[in-house]
C-alpha cells in the first residue's frame, strides 16, 4: 500500500528510538530502597501478581507503553507486542490513533485484538489534537470500538510538539477541550505525558476532570524531545531539543504528585525510565497501580519474538521474586517495604 507521510513519521520514530534517545537524568528511583527481608515468612508460590485494571484482570501490574500504529512496520511491531501481551496476560497501549482517524485504511495496523487476545488495550491520541474536528468524541468512540480498546489515553506533549518539525504547539484551551471531550466519550480516559512527566501542578489541574487516571511518563527514560531533536535538520530546533531533553519531572516524583492529586480511588500508572523489576516494584511501592514500559519492549521486539518473550518472562520472574523477598503476597503490599535511601542508611 502507498503510505501517507504520517506513516513515514511513525517509522522514523521507531527507528530513531533504537538510538541514543534516553534522558541523561535518572527516573529518581535511586532515592528509594525496598527493604530486603531474609526472613519473608511467605512462600514464593504464594505471591500473586494478578492486578485488576480498567475492568480487566492482568496477570501482573504491567502494561506495554504507547508506541505505534499507522504503518506496515508499526503493525508488525504491534502484532509482536500483542502476542507477548496475550501470552503473559499483560496490558498493551497503542500509539497515537491519529493516522487511523485521518486514513481509515490504516485502522488495521491498530487492530491488535485480531492478532491475539490481549487482556487490556488502551488507545491513544494527543490531547492538543482534540481541537480539530476530525477528533470528536464520536470519531474517537468509533475508533476505539473498531479496534476493541477498553480505554483511551490522551497524551500531553508540549515540549515534544515545540521541538517536532511542524509540531502543533497551540496549547491554549486544551484543558477545556479535554473537559468537553470527556462529556461525550463513553469509555474511561487516562491522561499521560510522553517522557517529561506530570507535575504536582499539572496533576491538580487534571484531577478536577472526570478522568479514570494518570500515567506519569516521567523524565528519566525515553525523551520524546530528544527523538524529535534527532529527527530535525541540524540547526536551532535540534540544539534546543537536545538541551531541553533533560528537563521535566522525574518519574518517582511524578508518581507521588499524581497519587497525591488523585487520591486513592483513581488510577496511577507509573512510566518513564522503568528499566528493571526493582524500579517497577519501587514505583508500585510509591503508589502506582501498575507500571508501563515503552522503549524496553520495542528494543526486545526488534530482536525478535524469542527475545521479547524472554524479556517479559524474566521481568515478571524478577518482580515476583522482589515481592517474595519483601514478604509481600501482592504488589499492592510493597508500600510496607519502602524506604527513603537516607533513612535506610541511618
Ligand atoms: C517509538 C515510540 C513511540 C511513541 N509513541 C507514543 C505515542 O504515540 N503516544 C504516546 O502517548 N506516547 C508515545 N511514546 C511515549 C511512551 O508511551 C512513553 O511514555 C515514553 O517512551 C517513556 O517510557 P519509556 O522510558 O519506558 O520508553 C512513544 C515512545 C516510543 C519509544
Amino acid at each position: 500500500m502507498a503510505e501517507p507521510a504520517i506513516s513515514k513519521r511513525k517509522d522514523e520514530h521507531l527507528a530513531q528510538s533504537l538510538g541514543e534517545v534516553e534522558a541523561d537524568v535518572s527516573a529518581g528511583f535511586e532515592a528509594f530502597d525496598l527493604e530486603y527481608d531474609a526472613l519473608p515468612e511467605i512462600d514464593l508460590d504464594a505471591v500473586d501478581l494478578k492486578t485488576p485494571l480498567l475492568g480487566q484482570t492482568l496477570e501482573a501490574p504491567l502494561v506495554i507503553g504507547a508506541m505505534t500504529g499507522g504503518s506496515e512496520e508499526a503493525f508488525r511491531v504491534n502484532a509482536l507486542l500483542a502476542r507477548a501481551a496475550a501470552h503473559f496476560g499483560i496490558g498493551m497501549a497503542l500509539g497515537s490513533g491519529r493516522a487511523a482517524l485521518l486514513y481509515p485504511e490504516l485502522l488495521k495496523t491498530y487492530a491488535v485484538r485480531e492478532v491475539a487476545p490481549v487482556p487490556l488495550v488502551l488507545a491513544n491520541l494527543g490531547a492538543v489534537q482534540l481541537k480539530e474536528e476530525a477528533f470528536s468524541a464520536g470519531a474517537l468512540s468509533a475508533f476505539t470500538d473498531a479496534i476493541g480498546a477498553d480505554a483511551l489515553e490522551l497524551h500531553l506533549n508540549p515540549l515534544q510538539e515545540a521541538i517536532q518539525p511542524g509540531g502543533d504547539s497551540r496549547f491554549s484551551g486544551v484543558l477545556q477541550k479535554i473537559e468537553a471531550f470527556l462529556e461525550g466519550f463513553p469509555k474511561p480516559v487516562l491522561i499521560k505525558e510522553v517522557g517529561s512527566g506530570i507535575s504536582q501542578k499539572t496533576a491538580r489541574k487534571l484531577a478536577r476532570l472526570k478522568i479514570a487516571g494518570l500515567e506519569t511518563a516521567g523524565l528519566g527514560g525515553t525523551s520524546f524531545t530528544k527523538i524529535e531533536a534527532m529527527r530535525s535538520d541540524p540547526g536551532a530546533g535540534r540544539l534546543a531539543g537536545l538541551e531541553l531533553s533533560n528537563w521535566g519531572v522525574q518519574t518517582a516524583d511524578s508518581i507521588l504528585a499524581c497519587r497525591n492529586a488523585l487520591g486513592k480511588d483513581r488510577l496511577v500508572i507509573a512510566s518513564g525510565g522503568i528499566r528493571s523489576a526493582l524500579d517497577a516494584a519501587k514505583a508500585l511501592a510509591l503508589g502506582a497501580d501498575a507500571v508501563a514500559m515503552a522503549r524496553p519492549f520495542l528494543k526486545a521486539a526488534m530482536a525478535g519474538e524469542e527475545a521479547l518473550f524472554l524479556f517479559v518472562e524474566s521481568f515478571l520472574y524478577a518482580l515476583r521474586t522482589v515481592c517474595f523477598a519483601c514478604g509481600c503476597v501482592r504488589p499492592a503490599d510493597l508500600h510496607s517495604a519502602l524506604k527513603k535511601r537516607d533513612a535506610a542508611r541511618d
